[in-house]
Parts: structure tokens; C-alpha cells; sequence
């Protein structure tokens, strides 16, 4: 069979290789292939390897030259709040000076303060602010997004934030994962009624999934936010329904969120700056990927969740950027990589599993995505530089050179190709 697509002088390919979900010391294991080529026959890898690959060649083929720049599988970006409306500037002096994050919640902002201006954003205003996101994402070669609802609290403005982002999955080469998040906070026409709140969740969790809205549910289990025992609830009744589930746990307080995400089978668990080790512990004998946000602690000035201790443990870890205008508003994937390793104390090849294959797994799509292999996806980045440890320490800058998602060159040059 011939190549659609040829990319050829690749200075080196970096892959995982292992099955998913990749565990603890086997993150720090990756397929290396200098000075390679990669033949792609229509969305998907036909081969790659060491050479120019011109036994794939005929007169159909057309050839790109990667210019000896190197070739990883398209980052993946398992946890992000996408679709929001407005920012939340007014808030940066009062995170900057150590206001707690749950202070400003509590008096009715934060969270709610978008929920406030999301409920009253038109469609069209939504998905050209999400728009702009997403080519942002896209310039620093992420390919596929899991993007979360979560600031409309209530069923109207939910199923418009989903809507939006299912539109956008359509006009944006980026593919999205998409996840309901009613459980983000209990909003203010409910402050005085948690119960009535969680009821309501419980029956549009049924409409969300007869509109095929979302396939997965995430929460945000907190203090003051959701209880342990209400995301037991509420969780419970969304694997009932067949929706894959996660959680925001343990971010702040060490409430065992973790522990009981792996008892739910949660497909990740979130943030954990503050899990107990016992946790850890848990994490490292199951399947439930431990998803850090290196860019919240960066913004909110907390501790850093314990990466290498969790990865020394056994732990599956993947990495991703939780972007959204309150804790971490940022679209630079790259940046959260190398948080990843100054902070995290990462190697280069872990941060790799946990940026591409790792997320894949748990977003349900190891067997298309997440690395470069013959017959899944062809959605790979080329890096202008020498070496993968290269754009860790060279921080702040973007590196990517060209992106490809499903065989189609989209970036190239740095520039997005728009069809
Ligand atoms: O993952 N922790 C809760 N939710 C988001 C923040 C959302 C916001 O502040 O708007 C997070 O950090
Ligand atoms: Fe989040």
C-alpha cells in the first residue's frame, strides 16, 4: 500500500510504546527512532521508522519535508472549562495577595461570577470566545480536548455551554470530549437548598444523555462545594446512566476524593495537591489516572500535587492544563509541560506519556489516539527542536513548528491552515 502523505528527515520520532494506562516507572519509557520518516494513507499511520520511507512513494503521494525538527503524537488535553463567558481580571489582585480561592466563591463570586455572565451570553458569543481558545490550544499542538460544562448550573444554560462546544467540534479540526459538570457549585437560587439542587441534577443527567450531550460526568468535590457522600450520589447515578465518570478531588482539602474515585472506577481523579497517601496507594493498584493541573497551582499559588511521589509509587499519571478564567487562564499547553517538570519533577518521557498516550486512555480513545502506531490517527506535532528535553527547558516559548490531526497538515510554519 502507498503513502497519501509522506513526512520525511524527521530528526527523531518520540513515542510510548507501552500499554495503557502507562504506571509509575514505565511512564519514563519511550520509543525513540532517529532519522525517520512517517507514511500516512489517508487519516492514519501506514508505517514509520528509520529512513526516508520511499518504498511508500508513488505518483498520489505528496511529500513533506520536517526539516529535521522532531515528531511526537498530538498532545492530548484531558481537563479543561472551554466554554465560559468573559474573564475574570478583577479577581487576579485578590488570588495574587492570598485571598483563599474558596473565600471568593463563598461571597458569590469565582465560579458563580461566570456562571452569571455564561447564563446570559448569546450562543454566538460563547462559541467565538471558545473559538479563539481552541486555535490558541491548537498553535501549541494540542489535538484532542476534553472540554467540561459547568457555568450554567442550571439545565438551559448547561445544555447551551454543550451545544456550543459540540458546534465547535465541528468547525475546529481540535476533537472534543465532552463532559457535563452540573456539580461545579451549588448555585444561588439553591443556596439554601443543597437538596433541591442535587434532585435536579439527578434528573437532567437523564436529559443530558438522551440529547447525547456528553459521555462523561465530572464534580467538584470540595469543601463547602460537593461532600463526599453527594458525589457518591450523584456519581453513582451517572454511571447508572452509562456515562463514564471523574471528579475534581482533593484539590484544596484532603477529603478522600481520590480513594473514592478509584471505588467508583473513575475514569481520572483531578488536581490532588492535597491527597493522602493512603490514596495514593489506591491510585497505584488501579486503572484511575491521576490527571494534575500544574497550571492551577501556578495561578492560585498553591502546593503542587506530588507527581513523583505518585509516579515512585506506581500511580498513571497525565497532565493537563484546566484551563478556564478562574484558576488557570491559560491556553498554553506547553507551558503546563514545563511546569510539569520544574515543578512536578518530571522527566521528559514521562511528560510525554502524560500528555498524549495516559489522557487517551482515560478519555476512552487509547486504541486511535495517544501515539504514533500503525492504524490509529495521524495526529502528530513537529517540534522545532534538537531534542524532547529542549522544549522543557527552553521554557515560555511556543516550539511547535507543524501539527497534523487525522493525516491534514493544520498548522504549518506556525500558522493555522484554515480550509
Ligand atoms: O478545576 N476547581 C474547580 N473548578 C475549576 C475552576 C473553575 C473556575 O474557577 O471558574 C478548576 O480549577
Ligand atoms: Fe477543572
Amino acid at each position: 500500500m502507498k503513502a497519501t502523505l509522506l513526512i520525511q528527515h524527521i530528526k527523531t520520532i518520540y513515542t510510548p510504546y507501552k500499554t495503557p494506562p502507562v504506571h509509575g516507572k514505565h511512564m519514563n519509557k519511550i520509543k525513540e527512532i532517529h532519522d525517520g520518516f512517517i507514511a500516512i494513507k489517508d487519516a492514519t499511520i501506514l508505517d514509520f521508522g528509520v529512513g526516508n520511507g520511499a518504498k511508500y512513494i508513488d505518483n498520489h503521494t505528496v511529500i513533506h519535508d520536517a526539516k529535521q525538527t522532531i515528531a511526537i503524537p498530538g498532545f492530548i488535553d484531558s481537563h479543561s472549562h472551554l466554554v465560559h463567558a468573559g474573564s475574570r481580571e478583577d479577581e487576579y489582585d485578590k488570588i495574587n495577595s492570598g485571598v483563599p480561592y474558596l473565600d471568593i466563591l463563598k461571597a458569590g463570586g469565582g465560579i458563580l461570577g461566570t456562571v452569571e455572565k455564561t447564563r446570559k451570553a448569546p450562543f454566538e458569543a460563547l462559541y467565538h470566545q471558545a473559538m479563539k481558545s481552541l486555535d490558541h490550544m491548537l498553535s501549541y499542538g494540542v489535538t484532542v480536548l476534553e472540554a467540561k460544562s459547568g457555568y450554567g448550573l442550571n439545565l438551559e444554560t448547561e445544555v447551551k455551554q454543550l451545544e456550543v462546544a459540540k458546534a465547535l467540534e465541528l468547525a475546529h479540526p481540535i476533537h472534543i470530549k465532552h463532559t457535563y459538570m452540573p456539580a461545579h457549585a451549588i448555585p444561588l437560587e439553591f443556596a439554601n437548598d443543597r437538596e433541591g439542587y442535587i434532585v435536579s441534577i439527578l434528573e437532567d443527567m437523564k436529559k443530558i444523555k438522551e440529547l447525547k450531550l456528553a459521555g462523561a460526568v465530572d464534580i467538584f468535590c470540595e469543601s463547602g462545594v460537593f461532600s463526599l457522600i453527594e458525589a457518591k450520589r450523584i456519581l453513582s447515578k451517572a454511571k447508572d446512566l452509562g456515562f463514564a465518570v471523574k471528579m475534581h478531588a482533593d484539590e484544596i482539602h484532603p477529603l478522600g476524593g481520590a480513594g473514592l474515585g478509584v471505588d467508583l472506577h473513575c475514569t481520572s481523579v483531578d488536581h490532588l495537591m492535597a491527597i493522602k497517601d493512603e490514596d495514593i496507594d489506591k491510585l497505584a493498584y488501579s486503572n484511575t489516572v491521576a490527571n494534575l493541573l500544574p497550571g492551577t497551582s501556578f495561578y492560585l499559588k498553591k502546593d503542587y500535587a506530588r507527581a513523583r511521589h505518585m509516579i515512585d509509587q506506581g500511580v498513571a499519571v497525565s497532565l493537563s492544563s484546566d484551563y478556564n478564567p478562574g484558576s488557570c487562564p491559560t491556553e498554553n499547553f506547553q507551558f503546563i509541560t514545563q511546569l510539569a517538570s520544574r515543578e512536578l519533577h518530571m522527566t521528559p518521557y514521562e511528560i510525554l506519556n502524560a500528555t498524549t498516550l495516559n489522557p487517551a486512555y482515560h478519555l476512552g480513545l487509547s486504541e486511535t489516539h495517544g501515539s504514533i502506531e500503525i492504524g490509529k490517527y495521524a495526529n502528530i506535532v513537529l517540534l522545532d527542536a534538537p531534542n524532547i528535553s529542549y522544549i522543557f527547558y527552553h521554557f515560555g516559548i511556543n516550539h511547535t513548528k507543524d501539527v497534523y490531526i487525522e493525516g491534514k497538515r493544520v498548522v504549518y510554519q506556525k500558522q493555522i491552515v484554515r480550509s
